[in-house]
This record gives C-alpha cells, sequence and structure tokens, in this order.
C-alpha cells in the first residue's frame, strides 16, 4: 500500500510557472494570439473639467487602416449608475463615452479602431476635441467647504476621546500627509475582447475575475453567462486592476460594435489617469496618555480626496480602532471632491498610509514620554479588537517587536537624536508596528484526477489569479499535500472565470481562501471515491489506492471552502514589527536606509520563498513611499506632472538595505482550517514610519509629510528636547 505523501504545505519550493515565466511562454492578457484582431486606443481629455463642445474625426477616419473612432456621439449606450457620485466598487459598471462632460485630466472622449496598433495610436494623435473649459476643483484647501462623509462605516467612535485627553499627562496633536501615488505595476493593463452573438470573451488583466464578469455584463445589461474573462498570468496589480476600467469597456464597446476582436493597451503614461492611483490623505492624529505610558484616547481624522461623479476612499483610521488599548477612540474621514479620477487601492489601502501616521504618532508619544517606542507599544498591546469588540484569533504582535528588537539590535538605540554618529553620517533607529487584516472568502475549486501509467496526476481548476504572488504554487503544494501525492504530479490551471469561482487576488485574502478551497475540494474528491470504493471515511487509503480499487482512472469533483462562525465571531489580522536603520548626511540631508527586520507572524507560511518575495516586495514599496514615490498635481489645470517612471521615482535597488524577515511560526486555525494568513500587504504596512522614526532618531526632525526629500530635511528644525 503506497503511503500518503505529506507537507508540501510549507517548503520553500521554486514557483511551479517560473520557468514559464523567464522563457516567456507564460502568456499574459495581450499576448493570446487571436485571429482577426483589430487595435483600439484611446483618446484622452486635454482638460480636468468642462464639456467638449465638438469632436472632428475626419481627419482620423481618412487615416490607412482606421475603421471606426468611437466618441459620446456614436458610442453604445451603456447602464450608468443613478447615484451622482457612486461608489467606485469591484463590480462597479463603468460607462465611457456617454457623455459630453469632462470630470478630469485624461478622461477618455475617443477610441481609435486600426487595423495596427501604430495606426491606431498614430490616428489618435488626429482626432480633434474642442472644449468649454471650467476652472477646475484640484485644491483640497480651496475646496473644503464641500467635505463630506462618504459611508457610514466612514465615522466611528468609542469612549470620549475629549475627555481621555483632558485626563492626560502627555498629549500630542499631530498631522500627516501621503501624497497622491500610483501601482504601476510591469504589465500595462491590456485587454484582447471578443464579442460574439451576444457573447463577450475577453483575455484581459484582472486581479478578480467573478467580480470582473459582473461589472462587464452589467455596464452592457447582459447576462454574467454570457462573459467570460481569462486572466492566466499578471504582470503585477498592487490594487490597480482589481476594478474593470474603463479601457476594457471601451474595448468591449468596439468589439461589439465592428464585429472583430480588439485588443487594446493602456499605455504608461494614460495608466497615470486611467487605471487607478492610491489618493492624498492628510490624517490629523490626537493621542494621550498617562504618565506610566497607557493611551488614554487616540483619534484618527482623514481628510482626502475623491472625483467628482465617483467615490472611493481608503479608510486610513481602520488601523487606530483595533491596533492599541485605549478606552477612547475616535475615527472620521471626510472626502473632498475634485476634478482628479477616482482613486482606488493601492497595496494595503488604509493600513499602508494608516499605519504612516499611527505609528509616527506613536514614535512621538513615545518620545514626550521618554520611553522606549518598543515598550510603549508593547505596554498598550491588547488581545481584544476593542474596534470590532471582538477577541483576536490570534496576536503575536509581542513578540514581533521582542523577537525584532533582538533581531535588530535594538538595545544598541541611543534614546536622544543625534546622538549616534559616524563620520558625516547621523544615526538612527526607527520602529513600528503592523497590522493588516487576514480576510479569507468563499471559494471554490476543481480536482480532476487522472490515473497514467500508474501514478495518479490531478488538475486543479479555479478562476483564482496569480498576479505575481506565487498562486499557482502554492495552490500545487496544497493540491498535493491534501491528495497525498508530488507537487510535479500537480497541474494548476488559473485564471479563466469559466472555472470554480474564488474571490479572486485582492486583500491579502488570496492565499487562505485559494488553499482552503483546494483544501476541501481534495477531501471531497477522498471522500466520493471511498463511497465508490466502499472504504470507510475514517480510514486512511492512499489515493493511488482509491482509484485502482474502484477501477477509476478519472474523477472530477469540486468543492467549496467558507468562513466558519468561530471566524466571523474573530477579529482575524496578521500582525508584523518593522526596524529600520537609517544614516542621514548631517550636510546634504541625503539619506541611506542601511538596514530593515521585519518580523511577521501571519499563520501557517504555505511557501517561505514566496512569501519572502512578498514581505521583500512589501519593504521596498514601503521604502518608496518614504524615499520617492509622489505623483504631482499641476495646480491650475489638473493634469498630472508626473507621467512616465522617469520622474515617478520608485526605489532601484541602491536604495535598498539589507533585509532580514522572519516569520515566526504560527497556525491560527480559527482564521481557517489551515491556518494561513495574508501577507500581501502586511509587508508594506508601517514600513514608512519605522523609516520616519529612524530618521527622527538620527536627526531630531520629525518629518510629517511623505515623501521624505533630502531638501525637506534640511529645511526641518529640530523637535522639542532634542
Ligand atoms: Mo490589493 S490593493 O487589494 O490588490
Amino acid at each position: 500500500m503506497k503511503t500518503l505523501e505529506t507537507s508540501s504545505i510549507g517548503k520553500a519550493i521554486d514557483r511551479i510557472d517560473g520557468r514559464l515565466k523567464v522563457t516567456g511562454m507564460a502568456k499574459y492578457a495581450s499576448e493570446f494570439p487571436v485571429e482577426n484582431v483589430v487595435y483600439a486606443q484611446g483618446v484622452t481629455s486635454t482638460i480636468a473639467k468642462g464639456k467638449i463642445t465638438s469632436i472632428d474625426v475626419t481627419e482620423a477616419e481618412k487615416q490607412k487602416g482606421v475603421i471606426k473612432v468611437i466618441t459620446y456621439k456614436n458610442a453604445e449606450k451603456l447602464k450608468e449608475s443613478d447615484e451622482k457620485r457612486p461608489a467606485f466598487t469591484l463590480t462597479s459598471v463603468a460607462p465611457v463615452l456617454q457623455s459630453p462632460e469632462i470630470h478630469y485630466y485624461g478622461q477618455y472622449v475617443a477610441c481609435v479602431v486600426a487595423e495596427t496598433f501604430e495606426q491606431a495610436q498614430y490616428a489618435c494623435r488626429l482626432v480633434k476635441v474642442t472644449y468649454e473649459e471650467d476652472k477646475p476643483d484640484i485644491d483640497l484647501d480651496k475646496n473644503r467647504s464641500k467635505a463630506f462623509k462618504p459611508d457610514d462605516q466612514a465615522d466611528y467612535s468609542r469612549g470620549d476621546v475629549d475627555a481621555g485627553m483632558q485626563s492626560s499627562d502627555v498629549t500630542l496633536e499631530a498631522t500627516y500627509t501621503t501624497p497622491i501615488e500610483h501601482q504601476h505595476p510591469m504589465e500595462l493593463h491590456a485587454a484582447i475582447v471578443s464579442w460574439e452573438n451576444g457573447k463577450v470573451k475577453t483575455y484581459a488583466s484582472q486581479q478578480i475575475l467573478n467580480d470582473a464578469k459582473t461589472a462587464i455584463a452589467d455596464t452592457f445589461m447582459i447576462s454574467e453567462d454570457n462573459v467570460q474573462i481569462i486572466a492566466a498570468y499578471l504582470g503585477g496589480g498592487f490594487g490597480s486592476k482589481l476594478n474593470v476600467h474603463k479601457h476594457l469597456i471601451m474595448a468591449t464597446m468596439a468589439s461589439k460594435m465592428i464585429g472583430r476582436p480588439v485588443q487594446i493597451t493602456v499605455t504608461r503614461q494614460q495608466m497615470f489617469t486611467n487605471t487607478g492611483m492610491r489618493q492624498f490623505d492628510e490624517q490629523k492624529m490626537r493621542l494621550g496618555a498617562n504618565k506610566k505610558g497607557e493611551l488614554q484616547a487616540l483619534a484618527h481624522h482623514t481628510t482626502s480626496h475623491c472625483a467628482t461623479d465617483q467615490m472611493y476612499y481608503e479608510a486610513c483610521g481602520n488601523v487606530s480602532k483595533m491596533l492599541y488599548k485605549t478606552p477612547n477612540n475616535a475615527v472620521t474621514h471626510r472626502l473632498i471632491p475634485l476634478n482628479l479620477q477616482v482613486p482606488n487601492s493601492m497595496r494595503a489601502p488604509g493600513e499602508a498610509t494608516g499605519s504612516f501616521a499611527l505609528e509616527s504618532a506613536m514614535d512621538e508619544m513615545a518620545w514626550k514620554l521618554k520611553m522606549d517606542p518598543v515598550e510603549f507599544r508593547i505596554k498598550n498591546d491588547t488581545q481584544r479588537d476593542l474596534g470590532a469588540d471582538k477577541p483576536f484569533s490570534s496576536r503575536l504582535l509581542v513578540e514581533c517587536l521582542r523577537i525584532g528588537a533582538d533581531k535588530f539590535g535594538w538595545s544598541e538605540r541611543k534614546m536622544q537624536p543625534r546622538a549616534n554618529q559616524n563620520g558625516n553620517w547621523l544615526v538612527g533607529y526607527g520602529v513600528s508596528a503592523a497590522s493588516r487584516r487576514a480576510p479569507y472568502r468563499k471559494t471554490s475549486a476543481r480536482v480532476i484526477a487522472d490515473m497514467r501509467n500508474g501514478e495518479v496526476y490531478a488538475t486543479i481548476q479555479m478562476d483564482g489569479t496569480d498576479i505575481g504572488t506565487g498562486s499557482y504554487t502554492i495552490v500545487a503544494q496544497t493540491a498535493a499535500e491534501y491528495l497525498g501525492i508530488p507537487v510535479k504530479n500537480i497541474n494548476v490551471e488559473l485564471g479563466d472565470s469559466d472555472f470554480p469561482v474564488t474571490p479572486g487576488s485582492g486583500g491579502s485574502w488570496g492565499a487562505a481562501s485559494y488553499a482552503n478551497g483546494v483544501r476541501v475540494a481534495c477531501k471531497n474528491l477522498f471522500s466520493k471515491l471511498k463511497q465508490n470504493a466502499g472504504v470507510a471515511e475514517e480510514d486512511e487509503v492512499a489515493l493511488e489506492d482509491l482509484m485502482k480499487s474502484s477501477k477509476v482512472t478519472s474523477y472530477k469533483v469540486v468543492g467549496t471552502a467558507e468562513p466558519s462562525e468561530e471566524y466571523e465571531n474573530h477579529s482575524v489580522f496578521s500582525f508584523g514589527a518593522n526596524f529600520a536603520e537609517v544614516w542621514v548626511d548631517k550636510d546634504t540631508g541625503m539619506y541611506r536606509i542601511k538596514r530593515m527586520v521585519n518580523v511577521g507572524s501571519a499563520g501557517k507560511i504555505l511557501n517561505p520563498k514566496t512569501a519572502y518575495s512578498q514581505i521583500i516586495g512589501g519593504l521596498t514599496m514601503g521604502a518608496g513611499m518614504v524615499i520617492a514615490e509622489q505623483t504631482q498635481v499641476e495646480p491650475h489645470h489638473g493634469n498630472f506632472i508626473t507621467r512616465s517612471l522617469a520622474d515617478y521615482h520608485v526605489p532601484v535597488n541602491l536604495d535598498l538595505a539589507n533585509i532580514d524577515v522572519v516569520f515566526l511560526p504560527e497556525e491560527d486555525k480559527i482564521a481557517n482550517e489551515i491556518g494561513v494568513k495574508g501577507i500581501g500587504e502586511l509587508g508594506i504596512t508601517s514600513v514608512a514610519a519605522s523609516i520616519a522614526n529612524a530618521i527622527f532618531n538620527a536627526t531630531g526632525k520629525r518629518m510629517r509629510d511623505l515623501p521624505i526629500t533630502p531638501e525637506k530635511l534640511i529645511e526641518a528644525s529640530l523637535e522639542a528636547g532634542v
């Protein structure tokens, strides 16, 4: 009898799709060979507010190869929201080219379809649009009177913050800002769409296929059954590919109108205005503590912006509701409609920015209290989520902080800024705590077991996606584990909306959801085969023997995993701690991040290798928030000044530090049966604060506005007490 092969889960194996990727065999949305395909390109507005008064397409349409120019005048009628400023959600309709109104710079005003990509691009330049231009609302300050509360979840309170502040011995009020940022995955947003006999088939770079299916179907007012989306591989998403954006709808419309498959690619420049961004956030923090360092009050008030015609906000204050034990807590969020495109989720929406404010403020409080910032956080630890009024399923934040401090050599830190100097360098150490919700959602998977040459092979099918995170690999590992066969015998097929439904890749729920869906499908396979073979459910029999004894050569089942009641009754979060060492040049303000230590507690790590690269990526993006990333808006016309990767700066290898990543061994069985929690967003969370706090420790200058550029650093004055 064959023994069960176990423990595929948890091994640091190479990506099973690695070879396909490095040899160029992995197919991304725009790479599928589709016969008879034509090319679409969007033309974008050159004003931020106003109305199109005329569009002249004659010259464009005369060009060789040009098939059609679509504008609001001849476009298909699409579903539009009845609301004035609907929320931008994962399933939102994405009407485009429906009216002459312009809400932001870069809005699509026309779509050119031609035989070749180059012909389409050239003809785009010949579309003549004239506008009646209004003065756009771009400046947050000038539009504060328009601030509104976006929804019922925006505000929260417990206790009485004012009373808590009054009874505190030490208080802090400080405002932090984070700029507009862009996700910019390496793979441009792209799609190939065929509309044939009322059915839509699209290869599209989307993170969540089932939601995208809904969005496309709703926009065209057709049944979801008539939509198929294929996203076999994605070259990154970072949230920008969560939603259906208008280019996908334009290509679908074009295909419907001309009766041929249409490929569309959003250019890198267009990705600044048409595929999402992180909004600017202004976060006002109020903290109060007694002499012992116990928080008495914590308030987190955020003001940011949305579009004039659509609403989205990243909930910066969420982290302040649950991270520390404070009896009095308040969170608010206000939005100001501006003539900029609607922002959307960018990696750890809310936490990445919210934790910068909270964890900077915690550092400021520790300094005021003359307490060690690690000890100050530990003192205010809570094992209950006071915001949700639920226990945490598990919370090893204190362990993350202690182990990280030890590994980093935190005891060498000087409390007094500017006390650690090395030649012209001011050396600083910084710490921050991280928490990110670790959701798990209903997930289905299909497993097909096949006997070939006396060996069992299995294929797993799910509509989940691999956005570069390693989904293929962890799905294979999980299937191998639960089927008791080697990983090399597992074939994983992801990214087809006709496969069983998953929540897709987003919000750090991918790994936990996919793994549990696969687990249930594999369990179901065993149950069914045992029933067929007359074997008792509890008997351990190898899959190969089961198939042999029941004379089955191929068997297919679907399984669905769902969160348990226990899960619902708990707050399920991943936790972490970041430590950074930064060297700042005394004279120039130039600085280098020398070392980073990240300790994470994220449940069972399915594959330490892919998990490690998730954290490295997160740390790099977190460092990017501090050293470089910002999208600059031209204040009069509302266009972005940073319009390419030459002027939108991201960290490069030379900017990065020595990085140590530690995962604490943990299995959170309340989170889900395998005990997996997400890490995709944990890695970026609070990184910025650890670096800013290190800069304070080095220089005595508190930098509350990201990014922290050398010139800002030179101009800043020393904080009180330094
Ligand atoms: Mo993430 S911002 O949910 O892809």
